[in-house]
């Protein structure tokens, strides 16, 4: 059975409002695109990583985070496109051939061992499933004039991180249905198999610390974890 990671750092990072993309802004002294790279790179079961990285900056990422930082299971280094999906599409079709596709954005340095596998359990058994947590926070629906229109209860939320992870027939299909229709209004890959299979994506234990890199007081949390 063949795993392949999509590690995703096409994106242009503009809620970080740094000059440097935020997955290349160092964290504790290294990129941070580099902490979820060794976590793939150190983990028995993943085969291979392919990293999707910015027009023209596939180049960058071969010299400065692949081989600088000895990550030898990286085997494609592609361009991603606009949006997100477009970026996991080209990861995808990249990907042919393998059984189970581990999708992660790189701006994400703290996925950890032991969620890949739990996530892996899942996949095997439910063929798809998505890493997140329960919220902490009330949420609100919030109505167009900006009043709250509902309180959904807490304890049936659950916000979602990466990995998200699936078998590739599943994801490939899904992907190939959205993408080939118009007006795409997706924000992650489990709503892609939500919208297009008849297949029930499980959730499964992340951790809070598994926070996405978005806004300048997020690196300040990371160096924090990296600190402990
Ligand atoms: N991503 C990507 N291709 C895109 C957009 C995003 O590969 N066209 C990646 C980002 O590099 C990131 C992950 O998807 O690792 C999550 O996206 P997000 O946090 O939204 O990153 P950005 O799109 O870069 O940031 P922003 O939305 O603030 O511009
Ligand atoms: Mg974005």
């Amino acid at each position: 059975m063949k795993s392949t990671a999509i590690v995703l750092a096409a994106g242009k990072g503009k809620r970080m409002n740094s000059s440097i993309h935020k997955q290349y802004l160092l964290l504790a002294g290294r990129p941070v695109i580099c902490y979820s790279l060794e976590t793939f790179q150190k983990c028995p079961f993943i085969d291979e990583i392919i990293l999707v990285a910015g027009e023209g900056e596939e180049e960058y990422c071969r010299h400065e985070i692949a081989e600088k930082y000895g990550f030898d299971k990286v085997s494609r280094i592609l361009p991603g496109g606009r949006e997100r999906y477009d970026s996991v599409y080209a990861g995808l079709k990249a990907a042919s051939g393998c059984d189970f596709v581990y999708i992660h954005d790189g701006a994400r340095p703290f996925v950890d061992d032991k969620m890949l596998c739990r996530a892996r359990e899942a996949v095997e058994k439910y063929q798809a499933c998505v890493v997140g947590m329960p919220v902490k926070d009330t949420i609100k629906v919030m109505d167009q004039e900006g009043f709250a229109a509902a309180t959904p209860e807490r304890k049936s939320l659950f916000m979602v991180q990466t990995p998200q992870v699936f078998a590739y027939d599943v994801i490939r299909r899904a992907y190939d249905e959205v993408m080939s229709g118009e007006n795409i209004q997706v924000t992650d890959d489990a709503m892609m198999v939500e919208k297009a299979m008849n297949i029930k994506v499980k959730l499964v234990e992340g951790s809070y610390e598994n926070i996405k890199i978005t806004t300048p007081e997020d690196l300040r949390i990371a160096e924090c974890f990296c600190a402990k």
